[in-house]
C-alpha cells in the first residue's frame, strides 16, 4: 500500500527517478544482451507503474470526496438547484459534465416526502413558486387535451418532477398510489392533488403485485375515472415513477396529431418462451426475496383466449386514443380478454399489444401488419444492458435488472433519439439529468408557444 501512496502522490517524480536508475543499470551493464534484456525489464516495469499509477488515480479520485460528504449532508436536496449550465452539458463540454460528475459523488439525500406535503400545505405558494402558473399553451394544445395515467408507490420528491414536467393546466392528470405505499407517501399525493385542480387520485387504489393482473387494473382505474372527466382529452398516456418526459406537450401534440387516431405501443408476434404466460395458470405465491409475491406457473394449461382472440405481445406503456379506450371500457370481448388474462403472468405487457390488433377496434394494427417493436414504439426509450454498444452508447448512470437509470452525459442522445419518454430517470442517481430534462422541456415549450403566438399575431397583422 505504502508503494501505492507513493507512485500516488508522486508519479511524476517516480518516473524521472525510473529513468535516472535505467541510466545507471545501463552504464554497469553496457552489453548488448543485457541491453535487451533490461529492454524488456524497463518496458516491464513501465507496464507495472503505470497500473500502479492507473490504481492510484482511482484512489486519488475516490479520496477528495470522502470528507466532503457529512458536510454536505444536510444541505443537498434534489430539490436543490444545481450550479450547472444544461446547454454545456447537451454539448458535452466537459467542465460541465465534470460538475455533474462531481455532484453524483456526493451522496445525495431525497427529500422526505413529509417535505412534499409541507411544500403542498399552502397551495397558492406552491403553484406560483414551481412555476405551474407561468406554463403557457399554444391554441393547438388547448384544442388537444391530453390525459396521463400515474401509477406510482414512491418518492413523493421525483413523482412531483414528473408531474411538473408534464403539467399543462388544459390536460387531465389521474394518480393511482399503492394501496399499501407508506402513509407519508399516500399524504403527499393527496396533497399535491388537492393543490391542482386538473390532477386526482384513482377513486378505485390496488394494492400492486409486479407481474400480476394489479398493476393492469391500476392504469385501468385511472382510464375509467378519466372517461369520466370532463376534459374531453385525445389521447392518454400511463407513466410510472421512473418515467420522464423527452418532449414538450406542444411537441408531444403535433406528433400524437400524426397517428391520425391510431395508438403508438409495441405489438409483436410472441416467442414460444413468451408463449408460456399466457398458457398456463399462474398463481400468485410468496417469494422470500424482497418479501414480495409473484404469479409463479402451475402445471394447469390455460383455454385459448376468447372470441378468437390472436395473441400479441409488447410492453406495459401506451399511448392510446380516446376512441380505444372507450371501446376497451365497453366492448364484451375487450372484459371477457380482461377476465381471461387474471391468471398470466404480466397481462399489462400483453392485454394492450393484442387488442390494438383486433379487427375493427379504433386505431387497429392489422394482425398481418409487422411487428412494432420497442425500437419503433416511441412510447418509452429503454436501454437494456446487453444491448449496450451495438444500439445504444453506454449508460453513464447504473444499472437495476439490466435497466440503464440514466446519467446526464446521456441528455443529448436522450433527447434526440425520438422517443417521447424514457425509462428509467431517477433524481437519486443523477439530480443533474432530471434537472437538465425539466429546463430543457421548459424551455422549448416556451419558445415553441411564442413562435407559434407570433406567427398568428403576424398572420393577422398581415391577412
Ligand atoms: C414544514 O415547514 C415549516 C416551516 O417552514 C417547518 O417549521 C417544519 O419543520 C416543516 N415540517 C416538515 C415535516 O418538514
Ligand atoms: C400562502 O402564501 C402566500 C404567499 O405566497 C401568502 O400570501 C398567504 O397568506 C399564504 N396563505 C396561508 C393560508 O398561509
Ligand atoms: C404470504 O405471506 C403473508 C405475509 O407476508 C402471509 O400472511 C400469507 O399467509 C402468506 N401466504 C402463503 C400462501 O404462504
Ligand atoms: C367504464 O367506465 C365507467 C365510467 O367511466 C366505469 O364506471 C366502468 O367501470 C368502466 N367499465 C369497464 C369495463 O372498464
Amino acid at each position: 500500500m505504502d508503494t501505492v501512496k507513493h507512485t500516488m502522490y508522486n508519479g511524476n517524480k517516480n518516473h524521472a527517478v525510473y529513468l535516472q536508475v535505467i541510466m545507471k543499470i545501463r552504464y554497469i551493464f553496457p552489453s548488448r544482451r543485457q541491453k535487451k534484456k533490461l529492454v524488456s525489464l524497463f518496458f516491464f516495469t513501465l507496464f507495472v507503474i503505470c497500473a500502479l499509477l492507473l490504481v492510484s488515480q482511482k484512489v486519488t479520485d475516490r479520496v477528495p470526496t470522502e470528507p466532503d460528504r457529512n458536510e454536505d449532508l444536510t444541505d443537498i436536496k434534489p430539490l436543490n438547484h444545481y450550479d450547472v449550465d444544461c446547454n454545456g452539458i447537451y454539448e458535452m463540454d466537459p467542465v460541465e459534465v465534470g460538475k455533474s460528475l462531481a455532484i453524483r459523488k456526493r451522496i445525495i439525500v431525497e427529500e422526505l416526502d413529509e417535505s412534499l406535503v409541507n411544500r403542498t400545505s399552502n397551495c397558492s405558494d406552491y403553484f406560483h413558486s414551481r412555476g405551474y402558473a407561468s406554463v403557457r399553451v399554444s391554441n393547438e394544445e388547448k384544442a388537444f387535451p391530453l390525459a396521463y395515467s400515474l401509477v406510482v408507490h414512491k418518492s413523493a420528491s421525483m413523482v412531483e418532477k414528473i408531474l411538473r414536467a408534464i403539467y399543462t393546466p388544459n390536460n387531465i392528470y389521474c394518480i393511482h398510489y399503492d394501496r399499501t405505499s407508506s402513509e407519508r407517501f399516500m399524504r403527499a399525493m393527496e396533497s399535491l392533488a388537492g393543490c391542482l385542480p386538473n390532477v386526482f387520485i384513482a377513486s378505485k387504489l390496488e394494492s400492486v403485485t409486479y407481474a400480476s393482473i394489479s398493476r393492469l387494473n391500476a392504469d385501468l382505474n385511472c382510464l375509467s375515472d378519466l372517461l369520466r372527466s370532463d376534459v374531453k382529452w385525445r389521447y392518454v398516456i400511463n407513466l410510472c415513477g421512473q418515467d420522464f418526459p423527452l418532449r414538450s406537450n406542444i411537441e408531444l401534440v403535433a406528433d400524437l396529431k400524426k397517428l391520425r387516431g391510431g395508438n403508438m405501443m409495441e405489438t409483436s408476434l410472441p416467442s414460444e418462451y413468451k408463449q408460456e404466460r399466457f398458457s398456463f395458470h399462474y398463481e400468485l405465491q410468496n417469494v422470500s426475496f424482497e418479501n414480495q409475491q409473484l404469479p409463479v406457473m402451475t402445471e394447469t394449461t390455460k383455454e385459448p383466449p376468447p372470441h378468437g382472440i390472436q395473441m400479441f405481445i409488447g410492453s406495459a406503456y401506451f399511448v392510446l386514443s380516446r376512441e380505444f379506450v372507450t371501446y376497451v371500457n365497453t366492448s364484451v370481448l375487450a372484459r371477457d380478454f380482461l377476465a381471461w388474462s387474471h391468471d398470466t403472468y404480466s397481462p399489462d405487457e400483453h392485454f394492450w399489444a393484442t387488442l390494438t390488433r383486433v379487427p375493427g377496434v379504433p386505431g387497429e394494427v392489422p394482425r398481418t401488419q409487422p411487428d412494432v417493436t420497442d425500437l419503433m414504439s416511441k412510447t418509452r426509450l429503454v436501454k437494456w444492458e446487453y444491448l449496450e454498444g451495438p444500439l445504444y452508447p453506454a449508460c453513464t448512470g447504473t444499472h437495476v435488472r439490466s435497466v440503464c437509470i440514466y446519467g446526464a452525459t446521456e441528455l443529448r442522445w436522450l433527447l434526440n433519439f425520438g422517443s417521447w419518454f424514457a425509462n428509467k430517470v431517477d433524481d437519486i442517481v443523477d439530480p443533474v439529468l432530471v434537472q437538465c430534462l425539466e429546463e430543457k422541456i421548459n424551455q422549448k415549450q416556451t419558445e415553441m408557444v411564442m413562435a407559434v403566438d407570433q406567427a398568428l399575431l403576424t398572420e393577422l397583422d398581415d391577412p
